[in-house]
């Protein structure tokens, strides 16, 4: 039997004609899979394909070409009501004139579930979205939050085995927003049934997601866990996407199994860092390193990856400090965190203060340009 996963998206493409008389290819060979209960990301810019992807799993849509399988079957020609999913939108897309209770129970009535068992299933789902109380109210008596609950409630009270979420904390305010990713991250603990989570913001991905696939121009560029895909991006893109980072461009000298020698230009000098993807001598390259993973010291050390520097700016943020470093031409931004305990004083450097930029070779991260 076939049903190790969740949902199982193979080869997929799908393609829109343009009124141009053109086409779009919206989804461009994606495989994917997900596990029974896991909290599955897609992550990526606007117009990447994330919607498209999931619309076709919802069977809203039609793959081109490829194959999505739910719990093992395939799902060709089944129409959406037939598959074991539901979806949230962004827009709740709750009905106005019908209290919160009526609006979760409108998909049971439609299938004409008895009444008691109604009312059972709304009371519990009341409770795990915290609503208990609310019942009688309108959606327009409801906060935002309180609003995309209820959007939630009615998609669980139909016991999805699988729960399709598109931006859904999208129109709620940034407080509101992260207060709701952890609740959302705890319901899905609770329930456990598997979330397909689409979003563009990488924080809000790397704080719930069990694995993240990242993507770009309809393409699955990296699928990984939040540490693998913010630690180790295996390209360009997903190092630039997740997080910020510092790029050094520069050209492949010589590979020691992961370690590799990278010449800098700008710096007309070498770094030895981890090789993201396998490499070859003369490939142009990318160096990434992470302005948290930088160190500075105001001596030179006798580590290699050792640079002369002056900071060029500082911005004294509570958390952070946050310097601008110009080494040799080249800006790099470091984070140096405040700690100012007796273990781990902090040094405040000053503005044109000379100083030396040290990168340890596992913190430098060579990826393919491009
Ligand atoms: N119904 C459609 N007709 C034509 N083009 C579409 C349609 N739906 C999506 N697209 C195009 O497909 C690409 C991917 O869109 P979408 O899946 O909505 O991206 P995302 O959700 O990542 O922002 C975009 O270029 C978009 O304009
Ligand atoms: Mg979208």
């Amino acid at each position: 039997m076939n049903n190790t996963y969740s949902v199982e998206l193979r080869d997929v493409v799908k393609k829109f004609p343009t009124p141009e008389g053109g086409e779009v290819i919206a989804v461009n060979h994606v495989t994917m899979q997900i596990n029974n209960g896991e909290f599955f990301s897609m992550l990526g810019p606007s117009g990447c394909g994330k919607t498209t992807s999931l619309r076709m799993a919802a069977g809203f849509e039609w793959p081109t070409s490829g194959e999505i399988y739910i719990e093992g079957e395939p799902m060709m020609h089944r129409p959406p009501y037939l598959r074991p999913v539901n979806t949230v939108f962004q827009s709740y897309a709750l009905f106005p004139h019908m209290s919160v209770a009526d609006n979760i129970a409108y998909g049971l009535e439609m299938e004409r579930t008895p009444r008691a068992e109604i009312n059972r299933r709304v009371g519990e789902v009341l409770d795990m979205v915290k609503l208990t109380g609310m019942e009688r109210r309108k959606p327009k008596q409801l906060s935002g939050g309180q609003q995309q609950r209820v959007a939630l409630a009615r998609s669980l009270v139909k016991r999805p085995k699988v729960l399709l979420l598109d931006e859904p904390l999208g129109a709620l305010d940034l407080k509101l927003r992260k207060e709701m990713q952890l609740e959302l991250k705890a319901l899905q603990q609770e329930v456990g049934i598997t979330f397909i989570y689409v979003t563009h913001d990488q924080e809000e991905a790397l704080t719930m997601s069990d694995r993240i696939a990242v993507m770009d121009h309809g393409v699955v560029l990296q699928v990984g866990e939040p540490v693998e895909i913010y630690e180790r991006p295996n390209c360009r893109f997903v190092a630039d996407f997740i997080g910020e980072t510092n790029f050094l461009s520069g050209e492949v000298r010589a590979i020691e199994s992961e370690q590799v020698t990278v010449y800098i230009p700008s710096l007309n000098d070498e770094l030895i860092g981890t090789q993201a993807t396998p490499m070859q001598v003369g490939d142009k390259v990318a160096v990434s390193v992470r302005p948290e993973k930088i160190h500075l010291t105001e001596e030179k050390s006798p580590s290699i990856n050792s640079f002369p520097g002056r900071v060029k700016d500082t911005a004294y943020i509570g958390s952070d400090t946050r310097l601008l470093v110009d080494v040799c031409g080249e800006e790099l931004v470091v984070w140096e965190q405040n700690k100012i305990s007796s273990i781990d004083p902090t040094t405040y450097y000053a503005h044109d203060e000379q100083i030396w930029v040290v990168v340890l070779p596992e913190n430098a991260l060579i990826l393919h340009e491009g």
